[in-house]
């Protein structure tokens, strides 16, 4: 039987802050992972308050913030597993014991953003404030996203710690590279937070979800193509790629084995997928052909470009005071060829429409000879974090309501499933 991963019970962390600017970073961090059934206890130091105010983190998180090591009574509720909603119980620390207590009812520990002194704290087996404490008498895993200035992220002080925290078994999430508060350019960027949420919530998820994906290779397209005209303009499209990785994401927690052609995105792989970076159709073409032997399944979510140039130019195309045409031939249908293959794998498609969604999305699955395909309206799907989609299959229509896309990628996974059980496994009606 299959089971509705949605009603899996809440997992608990803590949500250590410490000072620094990407500290804003963790109420929008704080959201997600509410959004996505997690339980969040958040615990700041002192130097985080300086950059986000304890009460905006209570609001967010709707408990109490620990900030002090010697006030007792503050917002940690001890009841095991319950929704965020119900939990409102705070734990009783009469006996002076909160920095033992708060981490045994915890799934992990998570610090975001980190701070270079934080971390050499950490490194050092440091205590002297709540937070510290916490992460010293913690008996759970602990997960830690850096995040300062690069010269103190490159420094060789700051090397030797992480190194220490990575052979104690912390889990580092970044940093990445990028521009900075401070004006510079370089390593020592927080995660965004949507792809914190999105790795935390991989952490916490495997110990939950059945495997119902062991031994299975899923093989995925996600994001755009981009079609050359010359050197510098190309025919592309609007797809971010977001659904494409989610839907990776929920395969590896799954169990499966993924291979993930990405047309060009400004997405990380999830961890463990087996990325094959390509940009025009042709290549997705070419690089589905030499994956999809042993696929079990195939997932197209790759918005590919239907047309390309019937000519390049290498060189820039220089404007004229003429009308310029440009000569279009069609792309290969990359699903259509995956369907048609001899024996193909459990083929699904995604039809993004701007009207007609259902007659299209219908349509679309016969053409494509698929047995799923999934419906959503284009408009509501660009760039955006949350989506409906409407899974169409021999039986009819099948509503996944307005989510995120993670929890999306689960449930069409789980119907995904249960529908190639199905077909592979027939009902055998008596006589
Ligand atoms: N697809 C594909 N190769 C193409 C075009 C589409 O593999 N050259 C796949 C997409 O990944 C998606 C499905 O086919 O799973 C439907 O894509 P969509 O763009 O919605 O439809 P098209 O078949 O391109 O038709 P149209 O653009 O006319 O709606």
């Amino acid at each position: 039987m299959i089971q509705v991963l949605r009603d899996i019970p809440a997992r608990r962390i803590i949500l250590g802050i410490t000072g620094g600017i990407a500290a804003y970073k963790a109420a929008e961090l704080t959201r997600l992972l509410i959004k996505q059934g997690t339980h969040v206890q958040v615990a700041m130091t002192e130097a985080a308050c300086h950059f986000i105010t304890p009460t905006t983190m209570q609001a967010l998180s709707g408990h109490p913030v620990l900030t002090n090591l010697w006030i007792s009574n503050q917002g940690i509720n001890n009841q095991g597993n319950g929704s965020q909603e119900s939990d409102n119980q705070s734990y009783n620390s009469d006996d002076g014991m909160l920095h033992i207590h708060a981490s045994r009812t915890t799934d992990a520990i998570v610090i975001a953003p980190a701070s270079a002194d934080f971390i050499a704290k950490l490194a050092h087996g440091l205590a002297d404030d709540l937070l510290s404490t916490l992460c010293l008498a913690r008996n759970c895993p602990l997960i830690v996203a850096p995040a300062m200035n690069r010269q103190m992220w490159e420094n060789t002080a700051t090397q030797r710690n992480i190194q220490q925290l990575i052979s104690d078994g912390v889990i580092l999430l970044g940093p990445d590279s990028g521009s900075q508060a401070c004006g510079e350019e370089g390593m020592g960027r927080m995660q965004e937070a949507a792809h914190l949420a999105r790795d935390i919530q991989a952490f916490l998820q495997p110990k939950l979800l059945p495997k119902l994906l062991t031994d299975t290779h899923i093989l995925l397209t996600a994001g755009p193509t981009y079609e050359a005209i010359d050197a510098v303009r190309g025919i592309t499209n609007r797809s971010s790629g977001k659904m494409g990785y989610a839907v990776a994401q929920a395969a590896l927690e799954l169990g499966a084995k993924v291979t993930l052609i990405s047309g060009p995105t400004a997405l990380s792989a999830p961890q463990g997928a087996k990325l094959i970076q390509v940009t025009s159709a042709a290549d997705m073409l070419q690089a589905v052909q030499q994956q999809v032997a042993d696929a079990d399944i195939f997932i197209g979510v790759a918005a590919v470009a239907d047309y390309r140039a019937t000519q390049t130019s290498t060189q820039k195309i220089k404007k004229g005071a003429t009308k310029l045409s440009l000569d279009l031939l069609p792309n290969p249908d990359i699903l259509g060829y995956v369907a048609s293959l001899p024996k193909p794998p459990f083929c699904v498609g995604f039809a993004a429409e701007s009207h007609d969604l259902i007659k299209h999305a219908h349509e679309k699955r016969l053409i494509k000879n698929i047995p799923l395909i999934v419906a959503n309206l284009a408009q509501q799907a660009i760039g955006a974090d949350d989506n409906e989609l409407i899974l169409i299959d021999h039986a009819g229509e099948h509503v996944l309501p307005r989510a995120d896309k993670l929890t999306l990628a689960r449930d069409l996974l789980k119907h995904i499933v249960a529908l190639r059980h199905s077909l592979t496994h027939p009902i055998k009606v008596r006589a």
